[in-house]
Parts: C-alpha cells; sequence; structure tokens
C-alpha cells in the first residue's frame, strides 16, 4: 500500500495542475521528457489502452512502467456485491435512476448484514431526504433513525410521510465531539426503548445476495445468517454518500457508540475534507501517516485539495466509456476555459466571481462563440474595450493551439490518477477500522457508470 501512496506522490505533477489552468501551470514540462511527444501523437485507442493498462512496446520503457503499476497497485480492490430489492412504486417516487439503482442495491446489503449481525435499529447518518431509511423501514422492517444537518431535509414532505411511518429523523451535525456521541447514543437507546420488538425480513421481497469475488480478499457472510432474536440495542450505521468530513466523523461515531454493530458507508466530495498540519481527516490511520510522513517529505509534496478534488471525479469506466467524438469535443472545451483562465490569469482578474457558471455548453460552437457569450454575460471587463479583449484573447487562443494536444493525454493520465488516489483514501479507511480492531471490508456496491463513488466500506464488530 505505501507503494500506492508513493506512486501518487511520484506523479504530483498530475493532480496539481486543474485542467483548466493547464496553459497557466504547463504540467507537460514536469512529465519525463520523453513522453510528450509520443503521448501527443497517440490515438485514441491508444490513449485508452493506456488507461486500461494495457502497453504498447514502442511506449517509453518508463510510461509503460507508470501505466502497469498503476494497474497492478490497484489491481486488488474489492469484492462485488450484485444482487438489489425491488422498489415498490410508492417508495421509488422522487428518486432519480441513480437514487434507485443505489438504494435497491445498499438496501439490500445492509437487509442481509443486519441479518447476520443480528442489528435491530438503523442509524441513516445524512440521511437526506430519506430515500434509503424508507426503504430499509419497508421492505425489512426494520426500525430506522436518520440523523440530517439541513432543517430543510428534515422537513420535507417526504420525511414528514415516513415519519408518521416511523422514520424518525434528527436535525444533527455529526462530527467527531463527545456531545454528538451523547446524542447519537442517547438516540439510539431511547428509540431501541420506545419501539417493540421487530420482526425483519419476514415479508421481505429481497433476491438473493451474494457477494461475487472481483479480485483479492475475501468477504463471506455466513451463509446460515438469521436474524437473531435480542433486546440488545444492536445499530447498523449507514451512510449513502457522506459527502466530505461526514464520513470520518461516521467511522470515528461508530467505534465510539458501543451500539453501533456495523457499518456501511459510502463517501463523497473528498475534496470537502479536512486537511491541516496534523493531517485533519486524511490520512486517518497510523499506518498512513507513518506511510505519508515518509514519502511526502521524500518526494516534497502532499496529498492537497487539488489530490483530493481529482479522486472524486469521474472514473475509467465512464472515460473510457466517451466516443472519440465526446472526448474530441471535451478537450475543446477545456482548451476554450483553459484559454480564457490564461488571459484572466495574466491581466489579474476573476471571471468566475459574479457567475459560478459563466456559459452553458451550447456557447462552443467555436471560440468566438464563446468569447461572446462570456462577453456577454461578464458585461464589463474591469474597463478594457470588448474589441481590444476580443484580440488579446484570440491572440492568446493562437498562442495555445500548439498545446490543445496535451490536453488529451493529460486528462487521460489524470483519469489513471484518479482511480488510485481514491484507492488510497478507501485503504486509509478501512485501514483506520482494522487497527481499531473490527473486520473491515472495501465492496464494489454500485455500477459506477450510474454512481461514480461506488465503494462501500462494511465494519463488523466481532
Ligand atoms: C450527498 S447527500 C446524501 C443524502 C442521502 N444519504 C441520499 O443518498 O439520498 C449528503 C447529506 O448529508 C447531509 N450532511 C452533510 N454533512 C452532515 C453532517 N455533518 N451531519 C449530518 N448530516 C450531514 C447533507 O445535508 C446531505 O443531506
Amino acid at each position: 500500500m505505501d507503494l500506492a501512496l508513493d506512486l501518487c506522490l511520484t506523479y504530483s505533477w498530475l493532480f496539481d495542475c486543474k485542467m483548466t489552468d493547464i496553459f497557466i501551470r504547463r504540467p507537460w514540462e514536469k512529465a519525463p521528457h520523453d513522453w510528450t511527444d509520443i503521448l501527443c501523437a497517440m490515438s485514441y485507442i491508444e490513449l485508452r489502452d493506456l488507461v486500461k493498462g494495457k502497453v504498447h512496446s514502442e511506449w517509453p520503457v518508463t510510461l509503460q512502467a507508470f501505466s502497469k503499476s498503476l494497474s497492478q497497485t490497484r489491481g486488488c480492490l474489492t469484492k462485488q456485491w450484485d444482487s438489489s430489492i425491488t422498489l415498490s412504486p410508492s417508495l421509488q417516487k422522487g428518486m432519480s435512476e441513480k437514487k434507485r439503482h443505489e438504494v435497491r442495491r445498499m438496501a439490500s446489503l445492509v437487509g442481509e448484514l443486519c441479518k447476520e449481525d443480528g442489528c435491530n435499529l438503523i442509524g441513516d447518518i445524512g440521511a437526506g431526504l430519506g430515500y434509503l431509511g424508507q426503504t430499509l423501514m419497508s421492505t425489512f422492517k426494520l426500525n430506522v433513525l436518520g440523523f440530517e444537518l439541513e432543517d430543510g431535509n428534515c422537513q420535507n414532505w417526504r420525511m414528514q410521510r415516513a415519519t408518521s411511518n416511523n422514520l424518525q429523523t434528527r436535525c444533527l451535525r455529526v462530527d467527531t465531539s463527545s456531545e454528538c456521541t451523547q446524542i447519537l447514543r442517547d438516540s439510539f437507546r431511547q428509540h431501541h426503548s420506545s419501539v417493540s420488538a421487530t420482526d425483519i425480513c419476514a415479508d421481505s421481497k429481497v433476491q438473493q445476495g451474494s457477494f461475487s469475488e472481483q479480485a483479492g480478499e475475501n468477504f463471506t457472510p455466513s451463509s446460515s445468517s438469521s436474524f437473531r432474536e435480542t433486546d440488545e440495542c444492536r445499530v447498523c450505521m449507514v451512510g449513502l454518500h457522506c459527502c466530505g468530513d461526514l464520513t470520518p466523523a461516521t467511522l470515528h461515531q461508530f467505534h465510539t457508540i458501543e451500539e453501533c454493530k456495523t457499518l456501511v458507508c459510502l463517501g463523497c466530495c473528498y475534496h470537502r475534507l479536512s486537511l491541516d498540519a496534523h493531517f485533519g481527516n486524511f490520512p486517518m490511520s497510523s499506518q498512513f501517516k507513518s506511510w505519508y510522513q515518509d514519502s511526502a517529505s521524500q518526494h516534497g509534496c502532499s496529498i492537497n485539495h487539488l489530490a483530493l478534488r481529482l479522486a472524486c471525479q469521474e472514473p475509467k469506466s465512464r472515460w473510457l466509456a466517451r466516443t472519440d467524438g465526446e472526448m474530441e469535443k471535451h478537450c475543446e472545451h477545456v482548451a476554450f476555459r483553459a484559454v480564457l483562465e490564461l488571459y484572466s490569469h495574466r491581466k489579474g482578474f476573476n471571471w468566475h466571481k459574479k457567475h459560478r457558471r459563466l456559459v452553458g455548453l451550447s456557447a462552443f460552437s467555436s471560440f468566438e462563440t464563446y468569447i461572446d457569450a462570456v462577453l456577454e454575460r461578464v458585461g464589463d471587463v474591469e474597463g478594457l474595450s470588448i474589441s481590444m479583449v476580443k484580440t488579446a484573447l484570440s491572440d492568446t487562443y493562437t498562442e495555445c493551439k500548439e498545446f490543445f494536444s496535451y490536453i488529451r493525454w493529460y486528462d487521460a493520465l489524470q483519469v489513471m490518477l484518479q482511480e488510485l488516489l481514491e484507492f488510497v483514501i478507501l485503504r486509509d479507511r478501512q485501514q483506520y477500522l482494522r487497527e481499531k480492531g473490527y473486520l473491515c471490508q472495501l465492496v464494489s456496491l454500485f455500477d459506477d457508470k450510474i454512481s461514480p463513488r461506488s465503494i462501500a466500506i462494511i465494519a463488523q464488530k466481532t
């Protein structure tokens, strides 16, 4: 694993530059000198081979080694959970296709684990609108207690309807404080003692669940599992896309609260993780902290917010599914935005101050159309005449044109590193829970073409 972390830091020039800053930062200058010509000349077929780890003998040896080492390091990730439950039309109401996919798979896994571990209460962290909780309640007759930061979500009509069905949600900021631990623990105990013993799963519509091995480690839920009858409060803590610091907080509370016996958690928005001089929320495990300290000082760089941002971008599967035409379009859009960034960087002003999104997709038909749309949207360009700005932008475009082809391969190399960075984050979280003494596995739960953050952390207190 130290190899994966070390690889990420060795190729820090691949995450240290946002795509739209490519003409400002010129990351290709940090690439091995014999890579650029061959990468610029690659067809999309060859770029796809590179991303898949299929090397060509005429490529530079260091590029072959990069491609191979990334696929080997990432090779032994997880097992796969490929069963799902059916959702009644009323449960599906309001859910996007993506949410349906997530809820069907995750509910099936949580139901199976609750059966195995004798859990009689679900604690849904970052419950959102309560889609998962409602499904667990209605399908498995499990008691569910949701915790949600946003008052608006707790008040939502869907939640109100759920509440009348016994899904209760508390408005709470889940963090690592002892006050939060106390609130969660008291809520679990109170809720448990206030509801009658549950008759779990008697009429569930679960299709046969199974873990199918992809590679590597074993995760075998007991095949003869049945729901344990117990008066004890046994909580399965779940979190479907606990963004930023919410996943580390959930892992911490799972460890701290004795009643929590099982955890199923998926994170997202890694770029919102707190990082500070004492690591913050990455790395979390002692093992990774020690590797990271050595590696970071050796390479003179760190896993910063740009690395975390890359880690939560689209996965390889989606990138590989793009047609040549879509790749071409994507690179052209990036190039237009990068030219604009270079120009504004030199002039020292920020186009994005007034508008989060400058222009819509339709503006990208040509650079001229794009610039017209941008200038129309921003109105005033710091007192400069529009025709002067247009001419200067056109000159910047001409200056950058010879580097447009760099975007294609930088994008391909970034998508390769994305996978490794996410792998490092997930492995660190797994290691954190293992160091606390729990059985902990990473399970590929969703189809990552539908739901990009698709790997669940499962922990069980034995
Ligand atoms: C990406 S959404 C997922 C919502 C829901 N689990 C789902 O999949 O539909 C993350 C949710 O976590 C909530 N959240 C974020 N930080 C939180 C915190 N510290 N404590 C509790 N909820 C939080 C947000 O308000 C949001 O509803």
